[in-house]
């Protein structure tokens, strides 16, 4: 039996991604099989799939997260029939990720899917999802609670700006949402978010230190903007940081001025 798999191939420095049938046999190790119902596009899949280095080794099958449904197992406590969400663990990068019909991996790598939630339900949610959740569980585990006073959230309209806002305003904190999308401050709104504003007033070189606003901050964003966010975090605030949405691009020209250093040195060798 066959299944259908997007395998991501490189030759030189091109990456090419072609929709190809594999069979069970060309998975990679692991003691519980799945088949998969959803996988997210996550930031970090666009990446894979724009030749942002997500992926260290090839070929690969692309596709940091799926959830689906088990269909053989060894490991114990998963059976037949389970449903089950799997993120992170190198998945889309060092082993086959969630963008097949069929994933095989380490059963310690999943988790179970409680009612009554879907496997659908769990990709919506996302890997942007846990990762909004993991921020404000470190914002409570740092001592932050709706009286602290307003939380600002950068990147708003992004996948964990958004479910950020959804979670923190529904728990009680009033949220501050940062965005370059203004024209989406309906959508924001009703996320939860009480007050929006420009990102530029963010983004740009600021003050080592500015007047204290922040009880706390969900960023997702980092370079420029994360610096003045933690410039203007209150005594005894907490910032979380996640991402580097707006440093990706300085990221990738590091990374790439660092490969042509390396291959100089190679040659001169
Ligand atoms: N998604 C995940 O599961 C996950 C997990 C761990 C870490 N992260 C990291 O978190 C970051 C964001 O991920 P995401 O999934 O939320 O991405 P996303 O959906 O692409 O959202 C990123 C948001 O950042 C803002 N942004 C983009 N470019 C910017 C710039 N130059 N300056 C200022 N703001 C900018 C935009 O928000 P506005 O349009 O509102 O301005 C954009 O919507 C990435 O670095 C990613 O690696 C993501």
């Amino acid at each position: 039996m066959t299944f259908k798999a997007l395998l991501a191939t490189k030759d030189g420095d091109k990456l090419s991604t072609n929709v190809v049938e594999l069979e069970d046999k060309d998975l990679m190790p692991g003691n519980v099989t799945v088949t998969v119902d959803y996988s997210t596009v996550n930031y970090k899949d666009a990446g894979a799939l724009g030749d942002y280095d997500v992926i260290k080794q090839f070929p690969l099958i692309p596709g940091i997260d799926f959830a689906g449904t088990v269909e053989a197992s060894s490991y114990p406590g998963i059976t037949i029939g389970d449903r089950v969400v799997a993120n992170g663990w190198g998945l889309g990068q060092t082993h086959h990720g969630g963008y097949a019909q069929k994933a095989r991996l380490n059963g310690d790598w999943l988790v179970k899917i409680p009612e009554p939630f879907s496997t659908k339900d769990a990709m919506a949610i996302g890997t942007a999802g846990y990762t909004a959740m993991l921020s404000v569980l470190a914002l409570e585990h740092g001592g932050i609670t709706p009286e602290r006073g307003d939380i600002l959230v950068t990147g708003a309209n992004g996948g964990v700006g958004s479910l950020a806002i959804a979670l923190l305003s529904n728990l009680g904190y009033r949220v501050v949402a940062s965005t370059g999308r203004p024209e989406e401050a309906d959508y924001l709104r009703e996320l939860g978010a009480a007050e929006i504003i420009d990102r530029r007033t963010l983004s740009e070189p600021g003050e080592p230190v500015a007047a204290e606003r922040w009880a706390g901050a969900v960023d997702s964003v980092g370079s420029h903007t994360l610096a003045n966010v933690l410039a203007q975090t209150r005594y005894r605030g907490v910032v979380t940081a996640c991402g580097i949405a707006q440093g990706h691009l300085a990221l990738k020209k590091t990374r790439a001025e660092s490969r042509r250093r390396t291959a100089g040195l190679t040659e001169r060798r």
